[in-house]
């Protein structure tokens, strides 16, 4: 896949994910956290973000509630943090990775209110309210997911840096559509780039796995 290909297809996956969602770049470059926020807020339903009157600064703050990997929290975060920093940097949940921290690789993708999206390019007070579910949360009293045992089983990562990316976006197509094919996994996944070229594996791995989900069902 050239460059070119793989930048439209990501710009494409980035739409279907949430054709609302802002890059971070935008937002940085935007007129103000304030104008902003007032702006996007109503557009994603977030009715209750506490931010503080008053310009702009770094220093603004919110208080957020939101439910990670079945957990609530209340925290206090940054009106320009984005999920991305609130999971790794407060939340020590670090198995999100960043890659490029622009919308482009799919190595920070998240679970939000049951669909896939890239947690660099939202903001953390977007997530307020939210159901979060990051790689922490797939595997289940020490049990990896079956999924994961699929990744496990099909050398799915090789570096393994985008993996947690991939497994969130196949995780959220497995719950809408148990039993995939390979086409539909490349169409889900054309998000998530992988720099080891493992794509063959990866997309066996996730109809592996919906195999096997079905001959359990
Ligand atoms: S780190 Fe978020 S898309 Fe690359
Ligand atoms: S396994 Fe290395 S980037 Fe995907």
């Amino acid at each position: 896949m050239g460059d070119e290909n793989n930048k439209a297809d990501n710009e494409s996956m980035v739409q279907s994910l949430d054709p609302k969602q802002r890059s971070r770049r935008d937002f940085l470059e935007g007129a103000g956290t304030t104008a902003v926020l007032g702006a996007a807020i109503p557009v994603l339903g977030v009715s209750t973000v506490h931010a503080q009157q008053g310009s702009a600064t770094a220093s603004a703050t919110s208080t957020i509630r939101l439910t990670v990997n079945g957990q609530s929290r209340t925290v206090e975060v940054g009106d320009n943090w984005t999920l991305a920093e609130l999971l790794r940097d407060q939340l020590d949940l670090t198995g999100t990775k960043i890659g490029c921290n622009r919308s482009e690789c799919g190595a920070c993708t998240v679970i939000m209110n049951g669909k896939p999206v890239y947690s660099c390019s939202q903001l953390a007070v977007w997530a307020d309210g939210a159901e979060i579910t990051t790689v922490e949360g797939l595997a289940q009293n020490g049990q990896l997911s079956p999924l994961q045992q699929s990744f496990v089983d099909n050398n799915g990562p090789q570096c393994g840096f985008c993996t947690p990316g991939q497994l969130m976006t196949a995780t959220a197509l497995l719950a809408n559509n148990p039993s995939p094919d390979s086409d539909q996994v490349k169409q889900a996944l054309v998000g998530n780039l992988c720099r080891c070229s493992n794509y063959n594996a990866i997309v066996e791995a996730v109809v592996m796995a919906g195999e096997k989900q079905g001959a359990v069902a």
